[in-house]
């Protein structure tokens, strides 16, 4: 599996803006999987660690629906923080990396998009069995 940090990309989901205010809309055409599967985090205690897994062939889009916080990511080589902290702009993570999720703001609201229903044979839960699947 050769995913890198840099297949992890922000993906701008498209917005309908009047004086009612915003409206942000997720098409088929916004993202590269189809949706199987959709689940969201809240109530999240802000000192709360979260993620610390790779998946093997799942892709997410982790979207800040409110607050924020920080997503560190790994290739087996690379690593990379990303603060999300913005609705309209998802982080769209594909199979192959490692990722740890922490800095929760207050009243936090993380939606993620995935490509397959739940499976936990899709997670790898070690790092070190991370390293030997990447081949690093
Ligand atoms: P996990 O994916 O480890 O959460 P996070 O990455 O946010 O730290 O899942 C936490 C628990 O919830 C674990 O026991 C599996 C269960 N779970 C489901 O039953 N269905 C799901 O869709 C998800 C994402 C998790």
């Amino acid at each position: 599996m050769n995913t890198k940090i840099t297949d992890v990309t922000i993906i701008e989901i498209p917005r309908v803006h009047d004086e009612r205010g915003l409206l942000a809309v997720i098409e088929k055409e916004t993202i590269p999987f189809k949706i199987e599967r959709v689940y969201y985090l809240y109530d999240v205690p802000s000192d709360a660690f979260r993620g610390g897994h790779a998946h093997k062939k799942l892709y997410q889009l982790i979207i800040p629906l409110s607050g924020s916080f920080n997503v560190l990511l790994k290739d087996g080589k690379e690593s990379k923080t990303v603060y999300l902290n913005k609705p309209h702009k998802g982080l769209l993570i594909v199979p192959g990396i490692w990722r740890e999720i922490d800095n929760f703001s207050s009243g936090c609201v993380c939606l993620v998009l995935a490509s397959s229903v739940y499976n936990e044979d899709d997670y790898i839960r070690d790092f070190n069995e991370f390293l030997a699947f990447k081949k690093v």
